[in-house]
């Protein structure tokens, strides 16, 4: 046995090439790797040579990919059957600005916006589509609040299998809906929001024959481990002391505690960073449930600008406490405001990233001033989202329809001719 599904809740076990969402029991699957044969065939060398490029004939994706360096701890698949762009490989930023505005020595960035359709989805859509390929899957399905819908498109087009994928109506972001249309998907807009997409697609995945793809899926989840493992690589494999995410769903939670959690087990790392996860405040039952000591768990009606994480009734739960609670993790949740500062200042360095993704720069900002994090610790914000998905957020922030802009950049019009040039130019330098 290499690997096989197994469910987080009762541990009951599960073929690997079974399709299966939820165990009998409700609980969710996990990819359950041999982490004790695995264990002496891995060591730190064999992914710093794949990092080198060594060469591995006609293995390209999985030379290329930052997702399928990993493959053993991953799937073990034949590399003819994975479908790749190649994602990952995203680079790390840190910018003295950001940090001082954080109020850290040095903040650290991955920026998952740098990936083939702009976010980190598609380390888990490689997995999830070439998973969905090796099973004969008919069409694959999503519901998402965009970047998910997006990388589905791109993987599904990629793999030739029709996707259909649900979205909350005039709630996604615009360039996220221009991927999904232009990537050919059957776009199905639903009156709603996103948890009410969420709803409908289990119901069509369990009564027709489609293969879901949204993170409930444990292979989306395998892919998305990847982060952490480039992370940790990219330090020479010493882990920073905290990671920093934003929190919508909860799938990446979910996936950084089990990416911890395998790297510790299989003796490539000696300790775990705390994970922090952060939400926005109109959109925070995880934070709700958190205050609790996870003692209480309900939905909420969420609303934030951060549309991608305006998610009420989290799928990913139970994965994420445990993710929490591996980790001695935290859970907090910052404000729209925050949120939107935050990114015109990640965006006013040259650096940029999606609302969301700015959220785990604010939740830093936060979480230093309450004095949780120190400014001499290292500390990575992971952006999750490119700048460019969500245009009409930041035109509207500089444009004067966000009331508290603290950082807003007016465009400012000029007449046709070199004197009003001139006085612009003598204001500004
Ligand atoms: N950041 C961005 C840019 C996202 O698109 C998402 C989730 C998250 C953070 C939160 O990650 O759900 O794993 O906690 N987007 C999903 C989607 C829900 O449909 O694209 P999570």
């Amino acid at each position: 046995m290499i690997a096989q599904l197994e469910c987080a809740r009762c541990a009951a076990v599960y073929p690997i090439d079974q399709v299966r969402y939820l165990c009998r029991c409700g609980g969710m699957l996990d990819v359950s790797h041999d982490l004790e044969t695995l264990r002496p065939q891995l060591d730190r060398s064999l992914f710093d040579e794949r990092l080198r490029g060594a060469p591995e004939p006609q293995t390209q994706p999985m030379t290329d990919s930052g997702v399928w360096r990993y493959r053993e701890i991953i799937l073990p698949v034949a590399p003819e059957s994975i479908v790749s762009r190649p994602e990952g490989n995203t680079p790390i930023y840190q910018h003295p600005r950001l940090s001082s505005w954080a109020g850290m020595d040095v903040l650290y960035l991955k920026h998952e916006g740098e990936n083939p359709t702009g976010s980190f989805k598609d380390r888990g859509m490689t997995v999830g589509v070439t998973q969905a390929k090796r099973l004969g899957a008919r069409a694959v399905v999503c519901a998402s609040t965009g970047n998910t819908s997006a990388s589905l498109a791109a993987y599904a087009a990629l793999a030739g299998i029709p996707a259909i994928v649900f979205i909350p109506t005039g709630k996604i972001a615009a360039g996220k809906l221009a991927q999904a249309l232009a990537y050919g998907a059957h776009t199905l807009q639903v009156d709603g929001d996103f948890d009410d997409a969420m709803r409908l697609v289990r119901r069509v995945c369990d009564e027709l024959d489609v293969y879901l793809l949204n993170s409930l899926n444990p292979f989306r989840l395998e892919g998305q481990k990847s982060i952490v493992f480039e992370i940790v690589q990219g330090f020479r494999w010493q882990p920073p002391d905290w990671i920093v995410l934003p929190a919508g769903n909860l799938g990446n939670t979910a996936a950084f505690g089990k990416a911890l959690y395998e790297l510790k087990q299989l003796g490539l790392t000696d300790r775990m960073p705390r994970i922090a996860s952060v939400q926005a405040a109109g959109a925070s039952p995880f934070f709700q449930s958190y205050r609790s000591g996870f003692e209480t768990r309900s939905a909420v009606q969420a609303e934030t600008i951060a549309t991608a994480i305006r998610i009420g009734a989290p799928v990913s739960h139970e994965r994420a406490v445990r993710a929490i609670r591996w980790t001695d993790g935290l859970v907090t949740q910052v404000s729209d405001g925050e949120i939107m500062d935050a990114k015109a200042m990640v965006d006013g360095v040259g650096i940029g990233c999606e609302p969301a993704s700015a959220a785990a720069v604010a939740g830093v900002r936060k979480l230093v001033a309450e004095g949780m994090i120190r400014p001499d610790q290292r500390v990575v914000a992971v952006l999750t989202g490119n700048l460019l998905k969500d245009p009409g957020a930041t035109v509207g922030y500089h444009t004067g329809q966000w009331e508290d802009a603290t950082y807003a950049n007016r465009p400012q019009s000029v007449a046709g001719n070199l004197e009003d040039v001139r006085r612009v130019i003598e204001d500004v330098v």
